[in-house]
């Protein structure tokens, strides 16, 4: 029988967190109540919130939570008060922490360039048009995680930064094997972006990656250094299918590309491991502007869509929303950030109300 009772954790974190979550949390009701799933949600506390209440910004209780949960969807974390916190303490540390003690390798950032939003684009609309890449980003290995790490006195008395980049052949192995799989669902092209002409690490990266392409005779395989990858993408994005890359070029590409679709509150993403999963949209806090019902909650909503397709196996649903979502764009309706002149301008609780009002009517 289908399992019907999903056990979510929802962290909706600090900034414009709480506002975007309760949008995704509304359209995600409109989905159980309709199709008679059990969702139950959890709400815990991450990142500044968390460290506000209790001293750290991913408590034992908000780790256990997403520990039994079946999927984690999070807001966002972090915010000036808690810039000056010593590093282990700091929201960001939370999301660290997620990914790495759920083992969430594989975080995948699909950048899909609506129709309806070319001309909000910084780029020019023939480049962009149609756009369609998934970006695979390693997650809980590189600098992210290598040790030794940290800011120490030297013999001289002048302080040292160290960070690690370390990937065993085993982490890069395994990401590999998801982009490849991911690839076969899509165009079949595959390109692996590293900096094998200068780091030993992305050199083992570039021979392993190909070692697993041996696998994957139907998909193209290309390498490229990353610095080339960063411009080509704003070259010619058309080029690419998937793209996959370690844990910190990958959080750089995917900032850049998130822009390619005209704003980053657009763009949802996927953290995978082997048991659970966390979904989360791939803009920050944005501490500027939260508390005033201007933030975009689309990302979020988008975030909530891919929970559903790739952890409750509902992929209908997911694009059920997905087409909640393009039927608002289309009826002119925009956040600020992907403002244009002949558009109106909505809060954030309007264009949740939106999406779910489009929703209804695709489940009719
Ligand atoms: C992201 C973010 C995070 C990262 C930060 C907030 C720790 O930029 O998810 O891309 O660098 O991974
Ligand atoms: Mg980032």
């Amino acid at each position: 029988m289908k399992n019907n009772n999903f056990k979510i954790a929802v962290f909706a974190g600090d900034g414009i967190g709480p506002e975007i979550m309760k949008e995704a949390l509304k359209i995600l009701k409109i989905i159980s109540d309709h199709k008679n799933i059990d969702l139950q949600l959890q709400e815990g506390l991450v990142g500044g919130i968390a460290y506000d209440n209790y001293g750290t910004p991913l408590p034992d209780s908000s780790l256990e939570l997403a520990l039994q949960s079946d999927a984690v969807l999070l807001g966002a974390v972090g915010g000036p008060q808690w810039e000056s916190l010593d590093y282990s303490l700091r929201p960001e540390r939370a999301l660290l922490g997620l990914r790495g003690n759920l083992g969430l390798y594989a975080n995948l950032r699909p950048i899909v360039a609506f129709d309806e939003l070319l001309d909000a684009s910084p780029l020019k609309k023939n480049l962009i048009q149609g756009i369609d890449i998934m970006i695979v980003r390693e997650l809980t290995g590189d600098v992210y995680f290598g040790k030794p790490r940290g800011v120490k006195k030297g013999k001289n008395g002048k302080r040292k930064g160290v960070n690690t980049m370390v990937y065993s052949e085993d982490e890069i192995r395994r990401i590999a094997i998801r982009a490849f799989e991911i690839a076969r669902t899509r165009q079949k092209n595959l390109l692996s972006a590293d900096k094998a002409n200068v780091l030993e690490t992305t050199e083992l990266w570039r021979d392993v990656v190909t070692e697993v392409g041996q696998n994957y005779p139907d998909v193209t395989l290309k390498h490229m250094y990353v610095d080339n990858c960063a411009m080509q993408l704003i070259r010619n994005p058309a080029q690419f299918d998937v793209i996959v890359t370690t844990n910190l070029f990958g959080d750089i590409l995917s900032d850049e590309a998130a822009m390619l679709t005209g704003s980053i509150g657009m763009l949802p993403s996927a953290s995978l491991g082997e048991k659970t999963a966390l979904y989360e949209p791939i803009h920050g806090s944005a501490p500027d502007i939260a508390g005033k019902n201007i933030a975009n909650p689309l990302a979020t909503i988008l975030s909530a869509a891919l929970m559903l397709r790739y952890s409750l196996s509902m992929p209908r649903d997911a694009d059920l929303i997905e087409n909640a979502v393009t039927e608002t764009l289309k009826e002119g309706v925009r956040t600020q950030d992907i403002h244009q002149p002949d558009k109106k301008i909505i809060g954030t609780e309007e264009m949740g109300n939106h999406v779910a009002k489009n929703l209804r009517k695709l489940l009719i």
